[in-house]
């Protein structure tokens, strides 16, 4: 199968499209045809090994594993033993488990429990957005968004940003998205209850203040948004910040007990894609694309996510011929229902 092969730690250019052996459906594994994948930061991150303590997970002096990508979308090809959920031909999508072979090949096997049927009648493209979201649960799991909370999203249409907004408004907040001039429109029809353009003046000085303000870009600080928080409030954060400030002050609110600024890690994928499946089927939740990448361009998407320009998710049409963003000719009807709530 063709695949896009990492052998070492660097920039865009060290991933390579080569010929690599078929993989084959371990017990409670599902062997899907890949149709649809994305590069996103996290794949950069592990492109370039940074920050430089992931090695220790990603792999010390080379990548443990030579093929990355954390979504797909696709069609089951076969099942391992004891994987009765699927059936050749179902179209799919879910999250590939950090630890073996990712979604940047024509083929990849994933255990079962991280595999969903895709919602009826949804193209393959609008399917992989586990990512974003996958982060973006985690954040608001973390500070416990209940209805009637006021959070505030700054950057808000990155993948986790418009991700975030959409969830957020499913647990009934209200919600305030910074982003800019451009994105304005586009947080508004997401649900955003306000949208402030950061690129017009101090978005800090807009007079109201939030249980939550969280920085979904790695663009602001904790010390910039402090008076934008009730007494009580919550600043999380995506990223390490500046210098890795939000790393100190997340470990300086967790010895003191303030909860003030937190980190949240994300958990386990077991759940989450049932989770997102079901969000997607009632609407609540959809995929902003931004660019689709043909598979042998795929080093470009990563130069492109790079730019940190992206607005929601990058596509790799890894079947080829356009066809991630054509509607589906026809709708497998989908043999589990695993969503969770
Ligand atoms: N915790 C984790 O394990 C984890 C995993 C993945 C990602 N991350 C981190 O989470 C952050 C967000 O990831 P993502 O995938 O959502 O990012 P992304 O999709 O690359 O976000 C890009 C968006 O941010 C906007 N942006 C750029 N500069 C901005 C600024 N100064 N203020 C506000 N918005 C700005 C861009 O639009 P404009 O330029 O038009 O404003 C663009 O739409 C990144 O820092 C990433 O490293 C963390």
């Amino acid at each position: 199968m063709k695949a896009a092969i990492v052998t070492r730690y660097g920039s865009p250019d060290v991933v390579k499209m080569l010929d690599a052996p078929k993989p084959t459906a371990a017990a409670g594994e599902v062997l899907i045809r890949v149709h649809a994948a994305t590069v996103n930061r996290t794949d950069c991150g592990e492109l370039r090994a940074h920050p430089f303590f992931m090695r220790f997970f990603y792999g010390i002096r080379r990548p443990r594993r030579t093929i990355f990508g954390l979504d797909f979308a696709g069609k089951v090809e076969a099942a391992g033993a004891g994987a009765i959920s699927f059936k050749p031909g179902d179209r799919v999508f879910g999250m590939c488990p950090s630890t073996s072979n990712g979604a940047h090949a024509e083929y990849v096997c994933v255990p079962e429990r991280a595999v969903e049927a895709m919602p009826a009648g949804m193209r393959f493209d609008e399917a992989v957005v586990c990512e974003g979201a996958f982060y973006a649960n985690a954040v608001l799991k973390r500070i416990d968004l209940k209805s009637g909370h006021r959070i505030l999203i700054y950057g808000a249409s990155g993948a986790i940003g418009t991700a975030m907004v959409q969830l957020a408004k499913t647990s009934g907040a209200v919600v305030t998205a910074v982003v800019a001039t451009r994105h304005l429109e586009l947080v508004k029809s997401l649900g955003a209850d306000r949208a402030i353009d950061y690129t017009c003046g101090d978005f800090t000085r807009m007079g109201e203040t939030f249980d939550f303000v969280v920085d979904a870009v790695g663009k602001t600080s904790f010390f910039q948004c402090r008076k934008l928080l009730k007494p009580g409030g919550v600043f999380a954060a995506t990223d390490l910040g500046p210098w890795g400030q939000n790393l100190v002050l997340a470990l300086w609110s967790s010895l003191t007990r303030s909860n003030r600024v937190v980190i949240p890690a994300p958990g386990r994928i077991n759940g989450f894609v049932g989770f997102l499946r079901n969000r997607m089927e009632t609407g609540k939740f959809r995929a902003i694309v931004d660019r689709r990448f043909a598979f042998a361009a795929i080093a470009d998407a990563y130069r492109y996510v790079e730019s940190g320009q992206k607005v929601g998710i990058v596509v790799i049409d890894v079947a080829g011929a356009g066809e991630v963003a054509a509607a589906p000719t026809q709708t497998t009807p989908a043999t589990v229902g695993r969503g969770g709530s």
